[in-house]
């Protein structure tokens, strides 16, 4: 199948809980958290979506010709592109059901890793969300990066221990996951968190840890004073907070601020290699992509992943050849300019 195919097997099996729009935009489907989409009005998602919209590509064929490098290296791991799977979790709320939390993490680790980057997984109201990806994440000799929530620290430390055994080369906290009033309502409270707390996660393990869920510059040298490898600027795609700025409109003053001290990556909205260059172009090191590499997921398995991986690369390569860019670090902010 190919990639317009897949699409339309994804729509005959997730209508109508994702409609598989043509633009995945938030519009469809805003308002729908549990669901696909974003809190409240949506426009959190709508504007992640559509700010990339207004960043436009210099465009630059004069230079030695050569080709794009998108390799990349992440603690210490070489990826083949700056490009990660988003986490997702919930199959049950938010997907109705349609597919096991086991084989949607089995589809998205295992798709991942055959395109030489790797999948973030999730974490939440029920402990399979967790647990279910694990033996996704240990077939492919812990070669994904397992996302908690912000538990009280003494769980955190319990799951840190569980996911060390995994080998994984990093784990992550979607610390705007406190914001998830039904996790409380489930009896499974998750707490804002400190930079002394955050520090005390840093030293209790020897994984790099990555702090998901920064909107703003204090936020980002708060989670940097901590001495985590990396933030990534996300608003959770726009479900726990309506009415945010776009992740990649806040990045580049973000990244000017820490951009020195750890590493940046962004999600929300990212659709196609041209989007990942733009992000890396405003100060990103690398992308989360989550919604559309789930309909891939539904549509074509673990192929369908991988298939869409290798896209988002292909079009990065072709932004990268049309900008005179042969390497990812020649992604400069000089290569975009952001109009009304
Ligand atoms: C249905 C759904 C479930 C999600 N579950 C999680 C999760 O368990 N942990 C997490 O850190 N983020 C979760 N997210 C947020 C994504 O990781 C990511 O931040 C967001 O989807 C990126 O935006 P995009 O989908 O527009 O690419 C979820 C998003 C959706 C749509």
């Amino acid at each position: 199948m190919d990639y317009n195919q897949i699409r339309e097997v994804a729509k005959e099996i997730l209508t109508p809980t994702c409609l598989v729009c043509r633009e995945c935009n938030g519009v469809a489907c805003r308002g729908q958290v549990p669901g696909v989409g974003g809190k409240g009005t949506g426009n959190s998602f709508i504007r992640n979506y559509d700010f990339l919209t207004r960043v436009k590509v210099v465009m630059d064929t004069i230079y030695e010709h050569g080709d794009q490098d998108t390799e990349v290296e992440f603690f210490g791991h070489d990826f083949a592109a700056p490009i990660f799977v988003a986490p997702i979790g919930g199959m049950d709320v938010n997907y109705k059901n349609l597919i096991t939390e086991a084989e949607y993490t089995d589809r998205v680790v295992k798709g991942a890793v055959a395109a030489g980057i790797a999948a973030f997984t999730g974490d939440g109201a029920n402990d399979d969300y967790f647990n279910a990806p694990l033996a996704a994440i240990a077939d492919v000799k812990g070669m994904a990066i397992p996302t908690l929530k912000p538990w009280k620290q003494e769980n955190v430390i319990n799951k840190i221990r569980i996911i060390e055994d995994l080998n994984v080369p990093a784990f992550a906290m979607d610390i705007d996951s406190a914001g998830l009033t039904h996790l409380a309502k489930s009896g499974k409270p998750v707490y804002s968190k400190t930079v002394d707390d955050f520090r005390e996660i840093v030293q209790s393990t020897d994984l790099p840890f990555i702090i998901k869920g920064v909107m703003s510059v204090e936020g980002a040298i708060k989670a940097a004073d901590s001495g985590c490898y990396g933030i990534v600027v996300s608003n959770h795609g726009g479900r726990c907070l309506d009415n945010t700025l776009a992740t990649c409109e806040v990045l580049h003053s973000i990244s000017l601020a820490v951009g020195d001290r750890v590493k940046i990556f962004v999600d929300g909205g990212i659709r196609t290699g041209a989007d990942v260059f733009k992000a890396l172009a405003l100060g990103a090191d690398g992308v989360l992509i989550g919604r559309t590499f789930t309909i891939m997921a539904f549509g074509g398995g673990i192929d369908g992943v991988e298939l869409y991986a290798n896209k988002l690369i292909a079009e990065l390569k072709d932004t990268m050849l049309m900008t005179g860019c042969k390497s990812i670090k020649d992604i400069t902010y000089d290569k975009v300019v952001v109009v009304k």
